[in-house]
């Protein structure tokens, strides 16, 4: 079978290879053997095979946050899944044909629900969902905001946030994204700038924004605060300019602004199984009804894996960027 691997931390696309290696083989009582439909390329990954993420694997190491696929063989101690069904795969290591792991380390989704979106199932609707509820209780009419507002995580907090007719600021880097993100629930989008306060205050009638998502951190997250009611939150979960989170003492001390950060590595496992299995049955109710969605710019075999790569490293891109490492899927995977 064939997998990605990297034997050193380098620039992703250049360290990064398809190799053969032998097939998983037999699993043990309570393991199962997944065929990995679908994959996609998050910046996490490249962040980890750059070998700047929090997590540095022992190498070589397969990369792979998140994926989809279906059982083929199970332990015989094995009761939570069946050979036939599809799972999403809960721990990492994912970009590759077979994976053989723990019966507890798959979570069951629905057939006839669109795989590429259930690929990517795993870490931004469960990030988007979890950061709009655990920091402020947002009601119908009440605003947020947010910045990378096209990115995977930017869709899902639109879309989740539209559903509960709460309202969102999105601030993008550039005009292009202002149109399609509009389309899909947006309430203003503003292009970031010294002046962003000003025009959030008279975009969003000078509604009090008690809660702000960034995953861009550096000087933005001042003009976030600046966007803020006293006392609200900034919630960073992203590092996409590379710089630290930036607030003034003013905004700390006297207007109590909080800046606070969102793992979801770390508020997994501090979930209840039961607990777990409801926030993605009811993510993966979404997808399939249509409401959660995010859009797709390309996928690719993974023989491809360096030009996949080079893609999703790209800017400006019109969505993201899958894998699907056994071919490619029945009617482009929306089955
Ligand atoms: N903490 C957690 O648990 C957690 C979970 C999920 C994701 N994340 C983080 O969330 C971020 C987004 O992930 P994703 O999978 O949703 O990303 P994605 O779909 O691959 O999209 C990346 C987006 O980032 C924007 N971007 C890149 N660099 C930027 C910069 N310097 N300033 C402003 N925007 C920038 C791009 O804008 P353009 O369209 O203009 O190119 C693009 O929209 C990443 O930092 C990821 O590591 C964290």
């Amino acid at each position: 079978m064939k997998i990605v691997q990297f034997t050193s931390f380098g620039p992703p696309h250049e360290v990064t290879d398809c190799v053969e290696v032998d097939d998983v083989g037999v699993p043990l009582d309570d393991e199962v053997v997944v065929e990995v439909e679908a994959f996609p390329i998050n910046p996490v990954d490249l962040l980890t095979i750059a070998g700047d993420y929090a997590i540095k694997p022992v190498l070589p190491a397969i990369p792979g946050s998140e994926g989809v696929g279906c059982i083929t063989r199970v332990g015989i101690d094995v009761s939570n899944v069946a050979p036939g069904d599809r799972v999403i795969l809960m721990g990492r290591d994912n970009w590759v044909q077979q994976r053989k792991v723990k019966h507890h380390q798959v979570l069951k989704v629905p057939h006839g629900v669109d795989v590429l979106q259930l690929a990517m199932l795993k870490i931004n609707p469960a990030t988007a969902w979890l950061m709009l509820h655990d920091y402020e209780t947002l009601n119908p009419g009440d605003w947020l905001i947010q910045d990378a507002a096209n990115s995977g995580v930017g869709h899902n907090i639109i879309r989740l946030a539209k559903a509960s007719a709460i309202r969102t600021v999105n601030v993008v880097r550039r005009a292009a994204l202002i149109e399609p993100l509009t389309a899909i629930g947006a309430d203003v989008v503003l292009v970031d700038g010294d002046d962003l306060p000003a025009r959030v205050k008279s975009a969003a009638d000078n509604a009090a924004i008690r809660l702000a998502i960034d995953a861009v951190a550096g000087d933005i997250c001042m003009r976030l605060a600046d966007c803020l009611t006293d006392g609200a939150t900034i919630v960073n979960y992203g590092l996409l300019s590379g710089k630290p989170c930036m607030l003034r003492s003013d905004q700390t001390i006297f207007r109590g602004i909080t800046l606070t950060g969102f793992w979801l590595a770390k508020v997994l496992p501090k979930m209840s199984f039961d607990d777990i299995t409801a926030l993605y049955g009811q993510l993966a109710g979404r997808i399939a009804d249509g409401s959660l969605h995010v859009d797709i710019e390309k996928t690719y075999p993974i023989e491809d894996i360096r030009t996949a790569i080079a893609h999703a490293g790209r800017s400006g891109r019109s969505g993201k960027i899958l894998v699907t490492p056994n071919g490619v899927l029945p009617a482009q995977g929306h089955a």
